[in-house]
């Protein structure tokens, strides 16, 4: 298959080099340059502009940062791939964008579908991502064999029509963002009642904060929270996403406001900063 993939930052070019591995022709192009160095000497060609990557394209996979990411490469997709051409959206983006991304894609003759993922760099390079799809059952079955590619196969869900992808997944990430905003006040809670900050780290891995300390402690035991694998600035984008999406949304919005806040000091770091931050600056 003809494969163009837009976008190689952290996931996006874990998830291309699954593309290479497959076989498949591939053309990337990411914003800045000198990042598809790596994929380039497995085989790929690197594009000088979106619409040369996908000027012979069958399946275009974008993997941006957000809405506004998409909104800016898109059109010049929509007018230079062949007609019958599958845009493949692993972006969060939530479902308003993604109806309006479809309709834009539609008016050039190009099919659409929302794939957001879930999962980090981790399952991304082991390829076993969760892939939430949303689009037409003729869409998601074309571009069910890529998705196999950085997805495991029981986690690749067709979820609904274009948006119902991306509706899912700002679910997903606005219960991980009050989760990550939340242990933070948990140990601005122990701080104050003068417990022992490791001892409460040790007894919240036994409550429902498990998972998150599983992966996060180091960062918040050192304080160093450089080695990102999910940036604060995307947590902050998502929760403003799903803050929008439903209007009034308290608790997600007052996590909003401290992930814009940690955003101040913390920004490219991993999302777990808002942890470090409402525990001890917030
Ligand atoms: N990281 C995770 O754990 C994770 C997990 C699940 C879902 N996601 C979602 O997956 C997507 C990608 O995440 P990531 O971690 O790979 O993000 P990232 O490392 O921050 O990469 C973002 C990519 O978007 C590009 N970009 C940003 N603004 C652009 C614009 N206006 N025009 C063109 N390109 C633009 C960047 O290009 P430059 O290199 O030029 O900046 C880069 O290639 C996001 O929507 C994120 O929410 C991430």
């Amino acid at each position: 298959m003809r494969v163009a993939f837009l976008g190689l930052g952290r996931m996006g070019t874990l998830m291309a080099g699954h593309v290479l591995s497959a076989g498949h022709d591939l053309v990337v192009w990411n914003r800045t340059p000198g990042r598809a160095s790596e994929l380039v000497a497995r085989g790929a060609h690197e594009a000088e502009d979106p619409a040369e990557a996908v000027r012979d394209a069958e399946r275009v996979v974008l993997m941006l940062f957000g809405p506004d990411s998409v909104r800016d490469v898109l059109p010049k997709v929509a007018g230079a791939a062949p007609a019958g051409a599958l845009v493949i959206d692993g972006t969060t983006i939530g479902p308003e964008a993604a109806q309006e991304f479809a309709a834009l894609v539609a008016n050039s003759g190009l099919r659409y579908v929302d794939a957001p993922v879930a999962g980090s760099t981790g399952p991304a390079a082991e390829g076993t991502l969760g892939v939430l799809v949303g689009g037409s059952q003729q869409d998601y079955d074309d571009a069910v064999s890529l998705l196999h590619l950085w997805g495991a196969p029981e986690k690749v869900r067709h979820v609904g029509p274009v948006g119902a992808g991306s509706a899912l997944k700002l679910c997903v990430n606005q219960g991980l963002g009050v989760m990550a905003a939340g242990l933070g006040e948990s140990l601005r809670l122990g701080r104050e009642l003068g417990l022992d900050r490791s001892a409460l780290l040790d007894v919240l891995s036994m409550t429902a904060y498990g998972w998150y300390l599983a992966q996060k402690r180091p960062m918040l035991d050192s304080g160093d929270f450089s080695a990102t694998t999910f940036s604060l600035d995307l947590m902050a984008k998502d929760l403003d996403l799903a803050v929008s999406a439903a209007g009034e949304l308290p608790v997600t919005a007052a996590c909003l406001a401290a992930a814009q806040a940690a955003l101040g000091s913390h920004a490219g770091e991993d999302y777990a900063a808002l942890s470090g931050f409402l525990a001890d600056e917030g």
